[in-house]
């Protein structure tokens, strides 16, 4: 990796993500991003976490259905163990920083650089005359998602990294452009067994809540027999497990549910491999169901619990709206200045 121009280490560290809840959460969204986001905050780091209620609607959202999903994915959070006061938790509309920088950076993003993401070229594949100006656009709001808290670290899953790329040369061509040191170049954060967790059906595509096949995927609501018989279903291949982590290559759904079974375990994926050696599908498969339901069933009772009771819900994204503005409103403003823009009103 080049030197970034500006290294993270002059700016405080501070940690941003976000999920959109465009749909229930899944399996990956729990490995790749909650999981870790509940690491990060118990290791006492500052942490931001958002519900992105603008990105979901660059494809169209349901309105009742989208408030819910807030909710859920709210809930998620709480029940993952994200505590709303050690950490700062809302949903993005509540703090319009976040769509005025959004629009700045779309005033400093190039085309061309939104034209590469290849999220943007899957999910406009050849009709991308069809889709949102959102939908183009959705990197350069999330670089303003982060940079408006002037956060260094970003813990994600391994299909945004090239979206941080973006966020990187956002803040360095907005330094560069008006000659300040305004904006820290983000670090990504993507750790752990399971970066990328792959389709129950198919282990060359990810795990996510927009395909179609419920069976590719395990939601965070489903109970615990669904869970099992989802795992029991999964494609694999008819061999046995293999003796070493080298023996998962070209077997895409095996290092699939390995992966999954070391990172629900924390435990390497060396070690997964080193205790099912040689073992066929029929074990491996119900220990991995049992370990599946033991560690999502409590944050699916408690994420049902909290359901509820949804004004409760509410009132916990409010108040993580107003901490968020606190911190965002005056680098926003900053940001006016350096632009040259008159700020005259009185607040
Ligand atoms: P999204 O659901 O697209 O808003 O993603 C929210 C977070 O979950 C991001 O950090 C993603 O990288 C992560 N994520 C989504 N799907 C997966 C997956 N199948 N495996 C690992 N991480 C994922
Ligand atoms: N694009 C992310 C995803 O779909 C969601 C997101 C929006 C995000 N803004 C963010 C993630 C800022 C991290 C930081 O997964």
């Amino acid at each position: 990796m080049s030197e970034p121009v500006q290294t993270p280490q002059t700016f405080p560290t501070r940690i941003f993500s976000g999920i959109q809840p465009s749909g229930g959460l899944t399996l990956g969204n729990y490995l790749g991003a909650l999981k870790r986001f509940v690491e990060k905050q118990d290791e006492g780091i500052e942490t931001i976490y958002c519900l992105v209620d603008m990105h979901a609607i660059t494809v169209w959202q349901e309105p009742e259905k989208l408030r819910q999903q807030t909710r859920e994915g709210a809930a998620a959070f709480i029940a993952a163990g994200i505590d709303p006061k050690r950490s700062i938790l809302f949903n993005q509309s509540q703090v319009s920083a976040h769509v005025e920088l959004g629009w700045i950076f779309n005033c400093v993003a190039r085309m061309g650089w939104m034209s590469r993401m290849t999220q943007w070229k899957d999910k406009a594949g050849k009709n991308a005359e069809a889709q949102s100006l959102g939908l183009f656009a959705y990197p350069s709001l999330m670089a303003a998602d982060i940079l408006v808290y002037k956060a260094t670290h970003v813990p994600v899953g391994e299909d945004q990294k090239q979206h941080l790329e973006l966020c990187r040369d956002i803040a360095i061509k907005f330094n560069n452009d008006y000659g300040v040191n305004f904006f820290p170049v983000v670090e990504p954060v993507i750790e752990g067994a399971a970066t990328r967790v792959m389709s129950l059906r198919d282990g060359t595509r990810k795990m996510s809540k927009s395909d179609p096949s419920d069976q590719s995927r395990i939601n965070l609501t489903d109970n615990a027999d669904m869970i099992a018989a989802k795992i029991r279903k999964a494609k694999t291949d008819p061999l046995p497990l293999p003796d070493s982590v080298e023996g998962l290559k070209d077997r895409p759904e095996a290092r699939n549910l390995v992966s999954i079974y070391a990172a629900l375990s924390g435990h390497s994926v060396a070690k997964v491999v080193h205790d099912f050696a040689g073992a066929q599908f029929g074990t491996f498969k119900p220990a991995l169901a049992d370990l599946a339901v033991a560690t999502l069933t409590p944050i699916t009772t408690e994420m049902n619990r909290l359901m509820q009771d949804p004004a409760e819900i509410d009132r916990i994204l409010g108040e993580g709206a107003e901490r968020a503005d606190a911190l965002a409103r005056p680098n926003l403003e900053q940001v006016y200045d350096i632009l040259g823009m008159i700020r005259s009103r009185r607040r």
